[in-house]
């Protein structure tokens, strides 16, 4: 079966790749919400590979790595921080010479032919993690099937964009449209090749 390949975008009204606060966003939950259980907790099986440009790797190295975790910490942050130690992760870097991260390997190169190359392998559904960066040459050049938004209800303002000049129009067509407990959308896309 192909390999299917869904960006993951998070972004604010004007398009910043942020998360910024909001009423309700830095609530303490103890079990995942909704939209958290819909983009991640229903597809950890589904998925193995999960791909980041080198600053959301880092980011999520410190975190979201099982290292990371803390006693305190919730039943599926150590879920999720399973997830990621365990997926084959891809760091997109010119820089970086160690991952310090188990079962990650770093490439560079030209992202349709690393897309291409990596959906040929073995393995279940890819991710593309972010950040805002790398999103923007999948979106431009039409490299994923599918893409998840998540809005938050913010127009913020500053921060990474998502959006600049296009080579073309890029239509997709809405799958399906989730809300979140705090004002968030979920708009799922699928690409029109
Ligand atoms: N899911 C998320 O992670 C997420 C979501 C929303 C916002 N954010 C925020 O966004 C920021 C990071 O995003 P960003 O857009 O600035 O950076 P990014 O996309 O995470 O990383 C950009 C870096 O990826 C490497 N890269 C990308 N394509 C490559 C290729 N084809 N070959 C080789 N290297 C490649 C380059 O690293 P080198 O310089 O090493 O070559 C480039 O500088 C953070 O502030 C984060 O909080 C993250």
């Amino acid at each position: 079966m192909t390999r299917k390949i869904t960006a993951n975008i998070y972004m604010t009204l004007d398009g910043r790749g942020v998360f910024p606060k909001y009423p309700g966003s830095d609530r303490t939950m103890r079990t995942a919400n909704a939209l958290f259980r819909h983009m991640w907790i229903s597809r950890y099986d589904d998925v193995t590979t999960v791909v980041m440009g080198r600053r959301s790797f880092l980011g999520h190295r410190r975190v979201w790595s099982g290292k990371a975790r803390k006693p305190s910490d919730p039943k599926y942050f150590f879920d999720y921080s399973h997830f990621l130690d365990r997926v084959d992760k891809v760091c997109l870097s010119n820089q970086l010479k160690e991952p310090g991260w188990e079962n990650t390997r770093i490439l560079k190169g030209d992202l349709a032919q690393i897309l291409t190359k990596l959906k040929r392998e073995k393995g279940g559904n890819i991710i593309v993690e972010g950040g805002p960066r790398l999103v923007q040459e999948v979106l431009r050049h039409r490299l994923a099937d599918d893409y998840w938004f998540f809005v938050m209800p913010v127009v913020y303002g500053r921060g990474p964009r998502y959006w600049s000049k296009m080579k073309e129009q890029n239509t997709l067509k809405l799958l399906e449209v989730k809300h979140g407990e705090d004002g968030e959308l979920l708009l799922h896309y699928e690409g029109i090749p």
